[in-house]
């Protein structure tokens, strides 16, 4: 399971987010961005955030560090704009939280260099967990102490919208053309084989057991959170052996 935090103060919003994540503090006196339960996008969203952030880290990629806030709706009272006072109102209970890395600029492909091996570890990533928000319009990664982080794994596994056509879904091939990546000759052979053995069922039980019970509980079909834990890891098990072959639109 996260680490669970209480937020005591909402911050501010994060302007750049669609979801309207936010900042707060929490009864640890750590900073994390918030992501909301009552957000429009859904706690699917969360659930995608933990499984392949929590995937991404133990294959050695840099991501915040993920925990859960709790939170009393009564913060929101106070809040002058009704966007944000509805939003906290309706995101009582469990929320993300990740490590806000302070001063991280927005990564910018024309400014920074990415070796080859390391693009090829993130389009790898990417491809597994059919990322499709990495994009030069809106790359979702930071540049922190001179490293690359990676953030917003909201909107990836498109077929944990549709369970039962979930194995046709994962089978399909990547589209790494508008890969905010793509111009830095991602070695997506190389970090396959460095990557792909990593991918194990024992790792993604480790790794959907950090999913809170409360986001995965009366999804259709299952009758049990674990019984969908194990339907998120079985696309990306499959998926970790043959993606590589079956990314298009990078040479
Ligand atoms: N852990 C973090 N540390 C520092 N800044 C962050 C962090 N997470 C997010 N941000 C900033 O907040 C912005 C919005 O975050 P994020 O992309 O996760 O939200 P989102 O609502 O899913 O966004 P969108 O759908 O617009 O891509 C990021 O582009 C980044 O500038
Ligand atoms: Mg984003």
């Amino acid at each position: 399971m996260l680490k669970e935090v209480t937020a005591t103060r909402y911050i501010a919003p994060l302007r750049e987010g669609g979801s309207l994540p936010g900042l707060v503090e929490a009864d640890d006196r750590g900073t994390y961005v918030i992501k909301f339960t009552g957000a429009g996008q859904g706690r699917k969203t969360l659930v995608a955030e933990v499984v392949c952030g929590e995937l991404a880290r133990r294959l050695g990629l840099r991501v915040p560090g993920l925990v859960t806030v709790g939170l009393d709706p009564v913060l929101g009272l106070g809040e002058p704009e009704e966007q944000v006072q509805e939003l906290l109102k309706s995101s009582g209970g469990t929320n993300l939280g990740m490590d806000f890395l302070t001063r991280a600029i927005g990564f910018d492909p024309l400014a920074f260099e990415v070796s080859a091996e390391e693009a090829g570890r993130v389009v790898w990533f990417d491809a597994l967990i059919n990322n499709v928000d990495r994009s030069w319009r809106n790359p979702n990664l930071l540049m922190w102490h001179g490293e690359l982080w990676l953030i917003d794994h909201g909107a990836t596994m498109i077929w944990h919208h549709n369970w039962p056509g979930a194995h046709t879904s994962a089978a399909k091939p990547y589209d790494a053309s508008d890969h905010v990546l793509a111009s830095f000759a991602p070695d997506v052979a190389a970090a396959a084989a460095e990557l792909a053995p990593l991918v194990t069922e024992e790792l993604l039980a480790e790794v959907t057991a950090e999913v809170p019970d409360v986001w995965l509980a009366d999804e259709p079909g299952f009758e049990t959170p674990d019984a969908l834990r194990q339907a998120y890891a079985r696309p990306l098990l499959e998926r970790a052996v043959t993606i590589h072959k079956r990314i298009e639109g990078i040479k």
